[in-house]
C-alpha cells in the first residue's frame, strides 16, 4: 500500500547525472517503472484513507490520458473549439449538479488552492470596487483594509490564497467554532459588527480533519445583513450537494457568493483538478481576464483563460465531463466510525461527511504509532492529524472504489495494528 521507500531512497533510486546524448524512449520509460515505482503509493487503493486524496473512476482516467494525448491548449477557445466546449458544459453541469445559482461563472484550476485564489480576487475585485477602489488598476496600495473573517480551523489554502492576492495574513480575523470546528453564527454576528469596511467571510464545507460543515444558512444571514461577500471552501465537502441525502447538511449554500472546490477528492478525477464557481460573474472576469490583440478572443464564445488564472493550460475538464457521466457513490465513512466506535481502544474524536478522526485511549503519541503501525501493515492507508491540540488518525474516504468490504478488511487491520502500537508505547 504504502510506498517502500523513502524520499532520500527515491532520491538515490534515480540516475543523477544528466545524460549527454539522447536516450531511446523506451528505455527512459522501462527505467522509470522500475527506478520510481517503489517509491509511489497506492492512492487508488480503495482503501486508502490518507490525506484527502480521491481515486479515479475508469471514464475519468481514460478521458484525462486522451485530454494528454489530444495535447490541448485549453486557454483559448479558438484553436481548439472542442476543448473549451467540453468546458462549458462540464462547469454548467458541476453547477447544476452542486445545486449552485445557474447564472454563476466558473473557472477550472489546479486544485482548490488556485480555486480559493480565483475566487477570493473576485471578492477582493466586488469589496473594493464597492468601496470606490479598481484594485486591478491601482493596486492594493493606499487601498481600503479588506477584512477577512474565519475560524482558526481553516484550511492553511484561504491563507496562501490571501497572501498571493496581496491582502496578507493579516487581514484575517478569527471568529469561534464550535468543539467541531463549525463558525459560531452569534459569533460571526459579532465578528462582523466589531468593524466596518470591505468584509468577506470565508466559510467552509468540510473541515479537513473533522468533516464539519458551517452553519452556512446563518452565515450568509449574518454576512448579508452586513453586506460580506461570502466565501465557500468546500474542496470535498460541497460535493454532499449531490446528494439528496446529504444536501440538507449544507442547507444555505447556494446563497453564498463564491465556492471553491476540487474535481481530484470527492469527484474522482485524476490530479490535478479544482473548480471556482462565482456567482458576480462581473467580480470573477473583472479580476482575472486580460486582452491581448494576437490571441483572438471573443465575445459570444466563452474564453476559458478570462476566468482562471493560468493563461496556457491543460484541458482538465476533459476528465471532469466524463466522470460526470459515469459516478460512482461515497458514503461508506459511517461505517468506519460506527464499527470503530465499538472498540474500547479507539475513541471517535469526530466525524463528519467523509472524515473520521480516532485516536487510542491513553497517551498523546499512542496516535502517531498506530498510523505507523496501520501503514506497515499495508492493508490500508491512514494519516495523523492533531485536533484540538490532540494527536489522532484521520480516516479520508475518498475513493468511489471503497465498499462496506474494504472498510470491515481495514477496520479488522486498524484493531490488529492497535496491538503493535501498543506494544511499542
Ligand atoms: C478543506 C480543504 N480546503 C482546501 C484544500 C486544498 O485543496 P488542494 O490540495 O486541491 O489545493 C484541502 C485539501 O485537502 C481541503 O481539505
Amino acid at each position: 500500500m504504502r510506498a517502500d521507500r523513502d524520499s532520500a531512497a527515491a532520491l538515490a533510486a534515480l540516475p543523477r547525472a544528466l545524460p549527454d546524448g539522447p536516450t531511446d524512449p523506451r528505455a527512459v520509460l522501462d527505467e522509470l517503472v522500475a527506478d520510481a515505482e517503489p517509491g509511489v503509493t497506492a492512492m487508488g487503493s480503495p482503501r486508502y484513507f490518507g490525506f484527502v486524496i480521491g481515486g479515479t473512476l475508469p471514464a475519468a482516467l481514460a478521458a484525462d490520458w486522451m485530454a494528454t494525448a489530444w495535447d490541448q491548449n485549453a486557454g483559448l477557445a479558438s484553436p481548439t473549439p472542442a476543448a473549451a466546449a467540453i468546458e462549458e458544459v462540464a462547469g454548467a453541469w458541476v453547477i447544476d449538479l452542486l445545486g449552485l445559482p445557474g447564472e454563476a461563472s466558473f473557472a477550472f484550476v489546479t486544485g482548490c488552492q488556485m480555486a480559493h485564489v480565483t475566487c477570493l480576487a473576485a471578492a477582493r475585485h466586488r469589496a473594493l470596487a464597492e468601496a470606490g477602489w479598481d484594485v486591478e488598476r491601482d493596486g492594493l496600495a493606499g487601498a481600503p483594509r479588506v477584512r477577512v473573517i474565519a475560524t482558526a480551523g481553516r484550511h492553511v489554502t484561504v491563507d496562501r490564497a490571501l497572501r498571493l492576492l496581496g491582502l496578507g495574513g493579516g487581514c484575517l480575523e478569527p471568529v469561534e467554532a464550535d468543539e467541531r470546528g463549525a463558525m459560531r453564527p452569534e459569533a460571526l454576528e459579532r465578528a462582523l459588527a466589531g468593524g466596518s469596511g470591505p468584509t468577506i467571510v470565508c466559510a467552509q464545507a468540510g473541515d479537513v480533519n473533522t468533516g464539519a460543515v458551517d452553519p452556512l444558512d446563518a452565515v450568509c444571514d449574518a454576512a448579508g445583513g452586513a453586506g460580506a461577500w461570502v466565501h465557500v471552501d468546500g474542496a470535498f465537502g460541497l460535493w454532499a450537494m449531490a446528494s439528496p441525502r446529504r444536501r440538507g447538511e449544507l442547507r444555505g449554500c447556494e446563497r453564498a457568493q463564491s465556492w471553491a472546490t476540487d474535481g481530484h477528492k470527492w469527484l474522482n478525477v485524476p490530479y490535478d483538478c479544482g473548480i471556482a464557481v462565482v456567482a458576480d460573474r462581473d467580480a470573477h472576469r473583472a479580476a482575472m481576464a486580460v486582452q491581448a490583440s494576437y490571441l483572438q478572443q471573443g465575445e459570444p464564445v466563452r474564453e476559458p483563460m478570462d476566468w482562471t488564472p493560468e493563461f496556457s493550460r491543460r484541458a482538465r475538464a476533459v476528465p471532469v465531463y466524463a466522470a460526470l457521466r459515469s459516478l460512482g457513490r461515497s458514503g461508506v465513512a459511517d461505517r468506519f466510525a460506527e464499527r470503530l466506535g465499538a472498540e474500547p481502544r479507539l475513541v471517535v474524536v469526530a466525524h463528519g461527511l467523509n472524515q473520521v478522526l480516532v485516536r487510542p485511549v491513553g497517551d498523546d503519541g499512542a496516535a502517531d504509532r498506530l498510523v505507523a503501525a496501520v501503514q506497515a501493515d499495508g492493508t490500508c492507508y491512514t494519516s495523523p492529524t492533531t485536533w484540538r491540540g490532540a494527536r489522532c488518525m484521520r480516516i479520508s474516504v475518498s475513493s468511489w472504489r471503497t465498499t462496506e468490504a474494504d472498510v470491515d478488511r481495514s477496520v479488522e487491520a486498524i484493531v490488529r495494528a492497535l496491538e503493535v502500537a501498543r506494544s511499542r508505547g
